[in-house]
């Protein structure tokens, strides 16, 4: 494990992922990248450093590429106009697909010049085809990362289209068809991901790429830099146990845990936080079947790590499944479909929780 430092922050260096993604962009686009998830593995944090560290800050390599990097967390999309202004930007002289590069770089939008722009927003343009257009004029190897791209279902592009649809139908012109550009879509909502995994044309245009917490491994190493640079004693182990590889929820150990009077109690806390939270969910939302069938799947992850989706799952299960996997609280793989903790303090929640359940 390395340790480098990324935007004023400590970055531990996930050497395999950072290798499959340079050499994923190396290669001709085929198919659209699917990076997914638990929660807070860090998918956001390493793709911006691929593009960041290792793509965009040696300027060599940097003259090659044509990146647009976009994070619809946070944006406000609720209609077709709205995606239009976060996607895109007005360019008052030549737009990004004009010249050899363009010298104004901005990654987060597209800059379109107005007249094409104002003609996409009033539908007499296609939008889709007008950038295919366009993207087969620039040389350089493209690059298009979606952040969180779960924003637009429910959006429509007109009465009958789909604007989530559409987009996905113009990646894989881009990359399976045409092979014109990357696409990298990260998403930490597995429903989400789920319904794109059984998708037909979907399944067989995409590669599906796990990012998921440190293994033991890596994570004993980081801690034992950590102790190390603070002067501590603390039981590795034991913290292993509690928090797993969730990098967040380690560093925030070692902000917090000066507030208790000792580690373990500290860890005891974060349980029991946890526990309150999902209790507070199974109470206000699970009836009295939905709690037991809960109960059921929570005592498989415990006893083997992980609960797997039967092909002929009951109604019932796959509705608990998909609303703690909504919630947060489960994390479901599709292409291994099983079902296991958010984080490995959940875990820990569920085994307390189910000493006590009814
Ligand atoms: N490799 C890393 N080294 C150090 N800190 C990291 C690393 N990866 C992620 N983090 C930290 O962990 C937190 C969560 O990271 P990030 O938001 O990238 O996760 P995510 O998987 O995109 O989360 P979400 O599921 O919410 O989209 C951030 O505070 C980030 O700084
Ligand atoms: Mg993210």
């Amino acid at each position: 494990m390395q340790l480098s430092e990324f935007r004023q922050k400590e970055f531990i260096n996930r050497e395999e992922e950072i290798k499959f993604l340079k050499d994923w962009l190396y290669n001709i686009p085929d198919e659209i990248l699917w990076l997914y998830g638990p929660k807070s593995t860090g998918k956001t944090t390493l793709i911006e450093y691929v593009i960041e560290k290792e793509l965009t800050s040696n300027l060599k390599i940097f003259d090659n590429y044509w990146i647009k990097y976009i994070n619809f967390r946070g944006l406000m999309i609720g209609s077709y106009e709205s995606f239009i202004n976060s996607f895109f930007e007005e360019a008052d002289g030549d737009d990004d697909f004009s010249g050899e590069i363009s010298a104004k770089f901005n990654i987060g939008v597209i800059r379109l010049e107005a007249k094409a722009l104002e003609k996409i927003k009033n539908r007499k343009k296609n939008l889709f085809n007008e950038l295919i257009e366009k993207f087969k004029k620039v040389k350089k190897t493209k690059i298009i990362v979606i952040d969180e791209i779960q924003t637009l279902e429910d959006i429509y592009y007109n009465e009958e289209k789909e604007l989530l649809k559409e987009f996905l139908n113009f990646c894989v012109r881009l990359t399976k068809e045409l092979h014109l550009s990357h696409v990298v879509i990260l998403s930490s909502n597995t429903i989400f991901i789920d319904r794109i995994y059984n998708d037909a044309k979907l399944k067989l245009t995409s590669e599906f790429k796990k990012i998921d917490h440190l293994d033991k491994e890596t994570t004993f190493e980081y801690l034992d830099y950590k102790i190390n640079e603070l002067n501590l004693s603390l039981d590795k182990g034991l913290i292993w146990d509690y928090l797993g590889g969730c990098i967040p929820l380690i560093q925030r150990m070692f902000r917090k845990r000066v507030y208790f009077n000792s580690l373990k109690e500290y860890l005891e806390n974060e349980v029991k936080v946890a526990k309150s939270e999902i209790i507070e969910i199974l109470k206000r939302f699970l009836d009295r079947e939905k709690r037991g069938i809960f109960r059921h799947i929570v005592a498989d992850i415990i006893e083997k790590g992980y609960y797997r989706s039967l092909e002929d799952e009951k109604k019932a299960y796959l509705e608990v499944i998909d609303f703690m996997t909504g919630r947060e609280i489960f994390f479901y793989d599709p292409p291994e479909q099983y079902v296991k903790g958010n984080n490995r303090l959940y875990e820990k929640a569920f085994e307390r929780l189910t000493a006590n359940m009814s």
